[in-house]
């Protein structure tokens, strides 16, 4: 069972972006799927990194767009970024230091942000987006 699953619910109205929101999804369910398998740190480990690199990624696309639609809560929507970023290094450095287990609460909390995220947030800059863009 798949702890996301991208529906019509999460779109935002961006193509793009849609499609980098399914991404992170599935990077998730895979990290979910390697800690129910119980699989070891080398394998997870690099999932970890997948998932940094993907969020950051992404991240910094969102910001690109909102500044360039000039988007009014610009300041505010980084801002949540800036904080998720920062929970899951501190995790990642947690985890690599050996001090910190993959763990349901842990892919359960990253579930309920990112779909919180999307569907209050993100869904937000969409019209000022694809206004800009037409
Ligand atoms: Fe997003
Ligand atoms: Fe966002």
């Amino acid at each position: 069972m798949p702890l996301l699953t991208w529906n019509n619910s999460y779109s935002v109205g961006v193509e793009t972006i849609d499609q980098q929101h399914s991404g992170l999804f599935a990077i998730v369910n895979e990290l979910h799927a390697a800690m129910l398998k119980g699989q070891a740190q080398s394998v997870v480990g690099p999932l970890l990194d997948k998932l940094v690199t993907y969020t950051l990624g992404h991240f910094a696309y969102e910001e690109r767009m909102m500044q360039a639609a000039k988007y009014p809560n610009f300041a505010a929507h980084r801002a949540n970024h800036v904080d998720l970023t920062r929970q899951v290094q501190e995790f990642m450095a947690r985890y690599k230091r050996g001090d910190g287990a993959l763990t349901v609460e842990l892919l359960q909390f990253l579930s309920n942000w990112l779909s919180k995220h999307i569907k209050q947030e993100d869904k937000q800059y969409g019209p000022f987006l694809t206004r800009h863009a037409a």
